[in-house]
C-alpha cells in the first residue's frame, strides 16, 4: 500500500458529551471510527480483506472459485518453492516455531544471524539487521536517526510508502515532501532549510507506480546537500540489478552513497520479514536505538531459514529475472496494441490508470467474472482521481496466462492512454 495522506473525514469530530457516560464530557472514539467507517463506505471506497481459501503457484481460490491472479508481490514465485519450504520444516522441526523473544534477548538465533550475512553480502553493506516487517524497519530506521535531531528535516517523494512517511512522523522530524521523481523538488526542499540535519528517503521502486526513482541524481543532490540518503527496495531487490542485488545497484550506487538501504523479505523473496543494510556503525547504531528492533519479537527461525535459501535463489537464478522480463516485455506489448492507460513502468508492477475509484472498482469486478483476480487501487492509498488496477507479473506466471489477461482487458473498454 501507498502513503497518501487520509483525507481528513466530511463529518466533523463527536463533540464533548456524544459519548455519554457518567458526567464525563469526551468524544466517543468508537463512535467516531464508525462514522469515518460509513463516510469511506459512502465514497466506494471501502478497505475489505477477502479469504483466499487455496494458493497454488499464481492461482487463487476464492469461495469455491479458482482465480489466476495478477496482484500478488511474489516476482520471483518463490513463496511456495520446494527449497523454502524444505528449509522451513527443516528449521521448524529442529527449532520450533517461534522465536521466543526480542533479538536482545534471546531471539537471534543461527538461522538470523546467517541471513543477516547474506544479506549483507548480497547488497554489498558491511552488515544487515532483521526486522519483522518492512513497517517496522523503515520506523525503526527512520526513528533511530532523527528521532531527537534538534531541527530535523526529512525530504521525501511524494509518492513514498506509507511507512516512511510515518516513520518520519514518529520520529518528529520536519516531513518536506517533492513532487513524484522531482529532483528539483527535492533539491528545492534541501535548500530551504540549508543548516538543518537532514535526511532524502525515496522507495527505490514505487509501490503503486512501478516505476524506479532517480536514484543517480538523488544521490548527487545528498552528497552535494550533506543529507544523508536512504533507499527502501522493497519492491527492487530480487528483481533489479545483477544479481537481483536490487535498485541501488542496477544504479551502480554504493553503500557509501547510499548509506541506508532497507527491503524486504516478503516480496520477491516471498517470505516475510524486512531488513536495513549499511556500515557496521549504522547497525551499531540501530541495535541501540531503532525501538521496533529492540522491542519486537524476532522472526521465526524457519522463516529466516526459508528467506535464506530465497536469497541464494535469487542471486543465482537469473533466468527467473530473464523469464519475468519476458512476461513484462510481452504484457507491455499487448496492452499498447490494445491502447490500454500504461503507466510508465519497466518492472514487474504494470498498473493500468482508470481514475475514478469506481471505474478501478468496476474493472476489477468485471476481470473476476472472467476468472482473474486483479486488485483495484483507490484513494487514499493513490491520489485522488488516479485509482488503477495493480496489476502485478511473476515468474510464476506463463506467457499465455499474460495473454489471457489481455484478452480479458480487451473485452472491459477501458479508457484509451492519455
Ligand atoms: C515500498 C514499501 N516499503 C515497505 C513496505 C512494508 O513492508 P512489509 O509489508 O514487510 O511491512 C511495503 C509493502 O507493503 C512497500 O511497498
Amino acid at each position: 500500500m501507498s502513503n497518501q495522506k487520509a483525507k481528513a473525514p466530511l463529518t466533523p469530530p463527536l463533540s464533548p458529551g456524544d459519548a455519554g457516560g457518567e458526567g464525563a464530557q469526551r468524544a466517543d472514539l468508537l463512535a467516531r471510527l464508525d462514522v469515518r467507517t460509513s463516510e469511506r463506505a459512502q465514497a466506494s471506497l471501502l478497505r475489505r480483506a477477502r479469504t483466499m481459501d487455496h494458493a497454488d503457484g499464481p492461482w487463487l481460490e476464492i469461495d469455491g472459485h479458482r482465480l489466476l491472479g495478477f496482484c500478488s508481490n511474489d516476482y520471483l514465485g518463490l513463496a511456495q518453492h520446494p527449497q523454502l519450504i524444505a528449509a522451513f520444516k527443516r528449521v521448524a522441526d529442529d527449532e520450533g516455531v517461534g522465536s521466543t523473544a526480542a533479538h536482545l534477548v534471546c531471539g537471534h538465533r543461527r538461522e538470523h544471524a546467517m541471513l543477516e550475512e547474506a544479506l549483507a553480502e548480497w547488497t554489498g553493506r558491511e552488515r544487515a539487521m532483521l526486522f519483522s516487517t518492512g513497517y517496522a524497519a523503515n520506523l525503526g530506521a527512520l526513528q533511530a536517526l532523527l528521532g531527537g535531531v534538534e531541527g530535523a528535516i526529512c525530504v521525501q517523494d511524494k509518492l513514498n510508502h506509507a511507512c516512511l512517511i510515518d516513520g518520519a512522523r514518529l520520529a518528529g522530524a520536519e516531513l518536506k515532501r517533492y513532487p513524484h521523481a522531482d529532483v528539483d523538488g527535492a533539491a528545492r526542499q534541501l535548500r530551504s532549510r540549508p543548516q538543518a540535519p537532514a535526511m532524502l528517503a525515496t522507495d527505490g521502486v514505487f509501490s503503486m507506480d512501478g516505476d524506479v526513482a532517480p536514484l543517480r541524481e538523488l544521490a548527487a543532490l545528498a552528497r552535494s546537500e550533506g543529507a544523508t540518503l536512504m533507499v527502501d527496495d522493497a519492491h527492487g531487490l530480487g528483481v533489479l540489478g545483477e544479481h537481483g542485488a536490487g535498485s541501488v545497484a542496477a544504479a551502480g550506487l554504493s553503500a557509501h552513497e547510499v548509506p541506508v538501504l532497507m527491503a524486504t523479505l516478503g516480496k520477491a523473496l516471498g517470505c516475510a520479514g524486512a531488513f536495513v543494510a549499511g556500515s557496521a556503525a549504522l547497525i551499531e547504531g540501530l541495535t541501540q536505538f531503532a525501538r521496533p528492533y529492540v522491542y519486537s519479537t524476532a522472526l521465526p527461525p524457519a522463516l529466516a531459514a526459508a528467506a535464506l535459501a530465497a536469497v541464494q535463489i535469487a542471486r543465482a537464478d537469473d533466468a527467473r529475472r530473464a523469464k519475468l522480463a519476458v512476461l513484462i516485455a510481452r504484457f507491455r506489448r499487448g496492452a499498447g496494441e490494445l491502447g490500454l492507460p500504461l503507466m510508465r513502468s519497466d518492472t514487474p508492477i504494470q498498473p493500468l490508470l482508470l481514475g475514478d475509484a469506481d471505474a478501478a472498482l468496476t474493472a476489477a469486478l468485471r476481470l473476476e467474472t472472467q476468472g482473474l483476480l486483479v486488485t483495484a487501487i483507490r484513494p487514499p492509498t493513490v491520489p485522488t482521481g488516479q485509482a488503477r488496477l495493480r496489476i502485478t507479473l511473476s515468474a510464476a506466471h506463463e506467457e499465455e496466462h499474460v495473454d489471457r489477461l489481455l484478452d480479458a482487458l480487451a473485452t472491459l473498454r477501458l479508457p484509451a492512454a492519455g
